[in-house]
């Protein structure tokens, strides 16, 4: 097969990690090991709950994101730091002010969504600016379509700080062309929000003039599509403006797209079979570029992507557990050193997510993985957002979570059949990246993602006697001919 590739794109993705995994940091470490190799390399930062990290860091005094914050609208800077920037010696030890949650763009009043859209804007700015900080690499920044509320002010921030790419999954994003286009030519965009039980249109509206200075003219972005199969890359392709895909399998780690056949093992593991494998010709019909991810964190498997097509790999696990990564510290070292000495389990949970998909949970004592940790916590909604949109009874749209308290989820019209098992995601994946949100019960537990192939390891844990690495290393490990050329 002739590879779907054209001069310059990249050849390794770092694929987007939420919650905080894949922030800045590792995405402009990935980005400058690209440009100092040569390689051609994308790093992306995470687009999922943004302006939970942008509020934590404000009252934590921290100096890159005021930094940032300088370089975005003057007027709405200044408003955010007002409410919460926490300087000096006083700079909060313990976070004291939560972020608003995504839902009262809907549900607020003029005032409460005014404060949230622009919190949001700014946040992906923030993140995206300072991902392209000091090198001349690209940078992607990755969403999911199930958080369509924050669809709108994300990708303007984004684009107001120049992101190169913008990556979707879990779920159908159609709709996501046509906004990268309103705003490329300063036009208002809408996206439609579903939502269960109601037929009516629901648009959500963003004016980018509110944020762009006059005269400015954003660059719309390439738009990849996040996959498991060819007959969605197909449909899509069709349809709207794509400029390629990402094709990831179900061992890759985050969230997983459902099995076809309906069959889950005896641990309640979802069942994969040939149905559910896409079908590599067809995406070499499609003319267009595609990468595949899960289990390709290898230059021998990343030699494979490119026999069968692809442009090249997108890789998340070896990344999250760089020194750059934003999962914490001691999880990363507890983790590196489980799959040092094989001791490291992961299953794909079909019930964990609030989104309905399968989720893969590291099984980590003390963590959610662990039952009585799981039993003993006390469920909370407090970021909101993975929650769902339903039609009211008595009219209007309300919001709900199947991890929210059990009662409350019941009011809106959800089952207990759906809330069992279900974990909260934005504090597990939020706590495990240091920005798990404060409870009066103390810090939420952790949840902790990663691939199901976790074979990379072996190669990166021989680069330090402490068994670390960075993301440069991993850049080095999988990108052989780059070694190669360094060599001579
Ligand atoms: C910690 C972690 C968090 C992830 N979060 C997301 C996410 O927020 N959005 C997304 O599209 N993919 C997410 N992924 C999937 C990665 O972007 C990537 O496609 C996948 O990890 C590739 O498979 P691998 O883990 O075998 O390398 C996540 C993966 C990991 C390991």
């Amino acid at each position: 097969m002739m590879p779907a590739t054209e001069p310059g794109l990249p050849e390794l993705i770092q694929g987007g990690m939420g919650v905080g995994v894949s922030n800045w940091k590792l995405a402009r470490a990935v980005a400058t090991a690209g440009q100092r190799l040569r390689a051609r390399v994308l790093g992306v930062v995470s687009g999922t709950g943004l302006p939970v990290m942008l509020v934590n860091r404000l009252q934590s005094g921290d100096r890159d994101v005021v930094r940032a914050l300088k370089a975005f609208h003057p007027g709405i800077a200044r408003e955010i730091m007002d409410d919460y920037l926490v300087e000096g010696p006083q700079a909060a030890r313990r976070r004291c002010k939560l972020s608003p949650k995504p839902e009262v763009l809907v549900t607020g009043t003029a005032a409460t969504k005014a404060k949230m859209m622009k919190l949001a804007v700014a946040s992906a700015f923030v993140e995206i600016w300072l991902a392209k900080e000091g090198h001349s690499g690209p940078i992607g920044i990755n969403v999911l379509e199930k958080v369509q509320l924050m669809h709108l002010p994300v990708l303007l921030g984004a684009m107001m700080a120049g992101v190169d790419y913008v990556l979707v999954g879990a779920g159908i994003p159609h709709q996501v062309p046509a906004v990268l286009a309103n705003f490329a030519n300063n036009l208002p965009a809408s996206y439609r929000m579903d939502v269960a039980g109601s037929s009516e249109k629901h648009l959500l509206t963003l004016d980018p003039r509110e944020f762009v200075p006059e005269g400015t003219m954003l660059r719309r972005p390439k738009f990849l599509l996040i996959a498991s199969h060819h007959a969605l890359a197909m449909r899509l392709s069709a349809t709207v403006e794509v400029d390629g895909f990402v094709m990831e399998g179900p061992s890759a780690g985050g969230h997983n797209a459902p099995a076809r056949g309906k069959t889950v093992a005896e641990d309640g593991q979802p069942i994969y079979g040939d149905r559910d494998k896409p079908d590599l010709a067809k995406m070499v019909e499609l003319g267009k570029p595609f990468w595949l991810a899960g289990s390709y964190g290898t230059p021998e498997r990343l030699a494979e992507a490119k026999a069968m097509g692809a442009a090249g790999v997108q890789v998340g696990s070896a990344f999250a557990l760089c020194n750059e990564s934003g999962i914490r510290e001691e999880i990363k070292c507890e983790l590196r050193h489980r799959i040092g000495a094989e001791a490291l389990e992961i299953k794909t949970s079909a019930t964990a997510s609030p989104s309905g998909f399968p989720f893969q949970v590291v099984q980590l004592k003390g963590t959610l993985s662990d039952l009585p940790v799981y039993e003993s916590r006390k469920r909370v909604c407090n970021m909101g957002y993975l929650v769902e949109a339903y039609q009211k009874e008595g009219g209007g749209v309300g919001f709900r979570c199947p991890s929210e308290p059990v009662n409350a989820f019941l009011r809106k019209g959800g089952t207990t059949e759906d809330a069992a098992g279900r974990v909260c995601l934005c504090n597990g994946l939020g706590a495990a990246a240091g920005h798990g949100a404060m409870t009066r019960d103390g810090i939420e537990p952790s949840i902790v993602t990663l691939g199901k192939d976790i074979g990379f390891y072996g190669r990166l844990a021989a680069i330090n006697p402490d068994g670390t690495y960075s993301a440069e290393d991993v850049v080095r490990t999988i990108l052989p001919d780059l070694r190669a050329a360094e060599a001579s």
